[in-house]
């Protein structure tokens, strides 16, 4: 049987209480031991409802008091480098929230400190663990869409929707905490989701970043965000974020040689369907149709044209994948695989790092109005962004 592994949480605000302490409730194999949030009170009631054994305001101390196997960083970015470092050196393997870290310098630390103390790190990009995400990378690479040369990913959502509802304080505005929005915030999760599904580093970048829609006066991050990629594959791809659009849309487009596949927002998407769909222009017959094609063949009278032809027609294939476990549930479960069975993480640390290579390059592609060749030699530090010093 396998061991039961004790972990903790710094930082009890919002995405703990939706989707990290939810996760683990649910999960066998994961024991909550312990939460740490500068504000006790919520440290201590959020241990009491999820039946954790300790609290603590300082993140050192817990390190310090507990015999943690994991932990999850879940506090404003600014904090996650130190928080990070503390882990590795306690010996405790790190789940950090996204986006790692304010800067690309910080971003490395992370990995290095990680690697030194032989500590997994992986990064909370949970849109990876989203089922028709990971269907979507199966049939890139089975080469159901041939080349993938182009695609876009997008995620537009309006700061009202979680500042005001969800989030239990107000670091997001503050761009010293974050060093942006729209570009660090969601674009975390765009930039992570495109570079991954398309399997290929990034060669450079041009970009902006700018505050357009809010006034200063609510923040000085930025609410819009353009970029392009050239990947090291030659491929192409298109990153938008905004914090102004009402409407919540996350959506991928992804154009192969031999087909297109989109992925949406799960719950809702902009075309109220399911939340992927996939065209492939690929000589299938029904023997050799991947899977996920063949089991979404619908409705059956296809079937009939299907086993009469040789090869199945060509046309759009929406599909709905299950929606549980969910993204976060299957995020824990692949992090403690990683830690049991020794296995890199699917959203390494450096992937993690390469994310924040790319936020940081856009902000010096719109100071030069110029593509910005990737890694990056020196460290950007977004321009209202107040790195806090390494504690020793
Ligand atoms: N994956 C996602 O889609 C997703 C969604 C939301 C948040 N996040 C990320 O999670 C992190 C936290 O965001 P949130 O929305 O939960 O924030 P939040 O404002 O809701 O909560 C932050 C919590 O951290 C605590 N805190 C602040 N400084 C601390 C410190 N030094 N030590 C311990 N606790 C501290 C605060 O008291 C608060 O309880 C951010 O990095 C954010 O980007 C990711």
């Amino acid at each position: 049987m396998e061991e039961i592994k004790k972990i903790g949480i710094v930082g009890c605000g919002s995405i703990a209480e939706i989707a990290h302490l939810p996760s683990i409730a649910k999960c066998e194999q994961v024991k909550l031991e312990a939460l740490c949030d500068v504000d006790s009170d919520r440290a201590e009631s959020l241990a009491k409802k999820w039946d954790a054994a300790k609290w603590y305001h300082d993140y050192r101390d817990m390190f310090s008091e507990t015999d943690l196997d994991a932990v999850i960083i879940a506090t404003p970015n600014n904090f996650h480098r130190n928080q990070v470092v503390a882990a590795a050196k306690a010996g405790v393997d790190v789940l950090v929230e996204k986006p790692m870290a304010g800067t690309n310098r910080e971003a490395w630390e992370m990995v290095e400190a990680c690697k030194k103390a032989k500590v997994k790190l992986m990064v909370g990009c949970d849109r990876r663990y989203w089922i028709h995400n990971q269907w979507a990378k199966e049939l890139i690479e089975a080469g159901v869409i041939g080349e993938l040369l182009m695609s876009r990913s997008c995620l537009h959502e309006h700061w009202y929707l979680y500042q005001n509802h969800v989030a239990k304080t107000g670091f997001r505005l503050d761009a010293a905490m974050t060093g942006g929005a729209a570009l660090n915030d969601t674009g975390a999760h765009a930039i992570d989701l495109l570079v991954w599904l398309n399997g290929s580093r990034v060669k450079r970048v041009v970009g902006v970043a700018k505050r357009l829609a809010m006034p200063e006066s609510y923040t000085k991050n930025d609410d819009t965000a353009l970029m392009m990629l050239e990947l090291e594959n030659g491929a192409f791809g298109t990153v938008s974020c905004n914090r102004f659009s009402p409407a919540v849309n996350q959506n991928t487009e992804l154009c192969g040689t031999e087909g297109t596949i989109f992925t949406c927002t799960d719950a809702t998407n902009p075309f109220q369907t399911w939340p992927m769909a996939v065209y492939t222009n690929k000589e299938y017959s029904l023997h050799t149709l991947p899977q996920v094609l063949k089991n979404y063949r619908w409705p059956e009278l296809f079937w009939v044209e299907d086993i009469q032809n040789e090869s199945v027609r060509k046309r759009w294939v929406p599909i709905c994948p299950p929606r549980h476990p969910n993204n976060y549930e299957r995020m824990l479960d692949h992090f403690l695989d990683c830690i049991t069975n020794n296995k890199q993480p699917l959203t390494s640390g450096e992937d993690g790092a390469r994310a924040v290579e790319v936020m940081c390059a856009v902000l010096k592609s719109q100071e030069s109005g110029r593509w910005v060749d990737l890694p990056l030699e020196e460290e950007i530090v977004p321009k209202y962004y107040k790195p806090l010093p390494l504690e020793e």
